[in-house]
């Protein structure tokens, strides 16, 4: 990204501030609630003894291995996200930061067009604590605490986020999706200087469909966290231009936005970002998860190493809600066998990374000095007709666009010189997945 929003930086510290300091009576009441009645971490339900809670316990317990897990998984150990995360995680700075812990409330459409929450004076029943709280780990627990965390874990300060929620107009423009709980996912967090709208993965990673269900991984193509800093901030930068359903992530000096990922396809990868900077498996994920939540606040607070693992196993989780496979005798499998099957494979529909050359990809002519790899990764196709959005760049606005022989932009020409009638049935494939 090229800009750095200097007017945030103020809130460099706060939050580490905020965490260390004994603060007022209502934080500290409710920092500390919620504790009785439940087993300390670690304790297994013997019940649910299983994999998948050993190797929460594990990755929980043992710092040595949640490095080991880091050192394996990043594919580029010369680019910038590697070299923090070499230097910091589990060493230095990092081992030393205070675990996360907010006040925040999610907005709600009573607060749309309606003034600044004030700070609650005692413990209000709508505020709540979004602590390291310790809760007994089975499966069952850490799919409930992973949503939560999805749901309400401030995971970035948006501060420019009050614009969106200036009018119901505002809410629709900027593309925030609305349930009857939540607006865009997006909490209140309270802060030593006032309340500040944060968004969640939420806010990004899920939206509402046509039908008006909350669909937790599909991506909020909608969302235009750009344009909404811009409009904020009253100027017109490169902001603007990054249009709905991307972010810049990179932090690299270029101008390489990218499309807001679907999650629920997240187990079915063999690695991570459309960089492929990072090899996939449920602990490297968490570790993805962990070591990101401590960058989006600034390396001031980090979250708890279970609560990152909680919600990683969340999102693996998010795979069993995608539509399963159509029939082998689907008359555009064989069109895709043929022309498409060598990358995109197996039930996931998804492969080994490629080099951007290789795709004709735009990104090639301006990698990442962060997360580069001189690859992308082979993204699964499991969902694709419920993604707003196609590409690095989100170049195509679905299968059609994709898949329209006049298209320019974006690179990933397969399929242009197919006949009509082989497209015709690779789209209805596509359209079936
Ligand atoms: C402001 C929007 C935004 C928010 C909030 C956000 N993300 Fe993302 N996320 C993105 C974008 C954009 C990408 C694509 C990045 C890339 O491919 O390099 C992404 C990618 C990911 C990926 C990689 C998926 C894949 O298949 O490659 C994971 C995992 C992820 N996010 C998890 C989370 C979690 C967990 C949270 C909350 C703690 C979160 N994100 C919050 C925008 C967001
Ligand atoms: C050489 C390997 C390769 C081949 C062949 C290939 N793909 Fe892909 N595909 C990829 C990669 C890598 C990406 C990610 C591209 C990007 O991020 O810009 C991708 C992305 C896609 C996407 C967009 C998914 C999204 O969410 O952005 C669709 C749809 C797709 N491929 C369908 C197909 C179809 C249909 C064919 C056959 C006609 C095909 N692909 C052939 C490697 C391949």
């Amino acid at each position: 990204m090229i800009l750095f929003n200097s007017r945030i930086q103020r809130f460099r510290g706060i939050l580490s501030l905020f965490c260390a300091m004994v603060v007022t009576m209502v934080m500290a009441a409710a920092c500390g609630e919620k504790k009785t009645g439940v087993v300390p971490h670690g304790t297994v339900n013997d019940s649910e003894s299983d994999d998948i809670v050993t190797l929460a316990i594990r990755y929980k317990n043992d710092a040595g291995f949640r490095r080991k897990i880091l050192e394996d998984s990043l594919v580029n150990p010369s680019n910038r996200y590697a070299q923090i995360r070499f230097a910091n995680y589990e060493r230095n700075k990092w081992t030393q930061l205070p675990e996360a812990c907010f006040l925040a409330r999610p907005v709600v459409r009573a607060d749309v067009g309606a003034t600044v929450p004030t700070a609650p004076q005692k413990t209000g029943d709508a505020w709540e604590s979004m602590e390291a709280s310790s809760y007994e780990i089975s499966e069952k627990n850490l799919l409930r605490r992973g949503e939560e965390l999805f749901t309400r874990y401030p995971a970035q300060l948006a501060p420019s986020m009050v614009k969106a929620l200036e009018s119901a107009g505002a809410v629709s423009r900027y593309g925030l999706w609305q349930t009857d709980g939540s607006v865009g996912g997006l909490v209140w967090m309270v802060l030593p200087g006032g309340v500040y709208p944060a968004v969640t993965c939420s806010s990004c990673h899920a939206s509402v469909d046509a039908r008006g269900e909350y669909r937790p991984g599909r991506p909020n193509h909608l969302i235009d966290s750009g344009k909404v800093k811009d409009d904020f901030y009253g100027r017109r930068t490169l902001y603007s231009t990054w249009g709905p359903g991307k972010v810049d992530v990179a932090g690299d000096g270029e101008n390489n936005p990218v499309v807001i990922a679907d999650v629920r396809t997240v187990r079915f990868q063999t690695h991570l970002h459309r960089t492929a900077n990072v090899k996939n498996s449920l602990e490297a994920l968490a570790v993805r998860i962990e070591t990101g939540l401590i960058m989006a606040h600034r390396q001031s607070i980090r979250p708890t190493s279970l609560d990152a693992f909680a919600l990683a196993f969340y999102l693996w989780s998010l795979g069993d809600a995608v539509k399963s496979l159509p029939p082998a005798s689907h008359p555009g499998r064989s069109v895709f066998e043929r022309h498409c099957g060598n990358c995109h494979q197996g039930t996931g529909l998804s492969g080994q990374p490629v080099p951007t050359e290789r795709l004709n990809s735009p990104v090639a002519e301006h990698p990442s000095s962060v997360r580069g790899t001189g690859y992308l990764n082979c993204v699964s196709l499991r969902g694709v007709s419920d993604r707003g959005r196609l590409l690095f760049g989100g170049e195509a606005t679905g299968i059609d666009a994709m898949f329209d022989p006049q298209r320019k932009a974006g690179g990933h020409f397969f399929g242009n010189r197919l006949s009509e009638s082989a497209l015709r049935d690779l789209k209805a494939y596509l359209n079936a997945l």
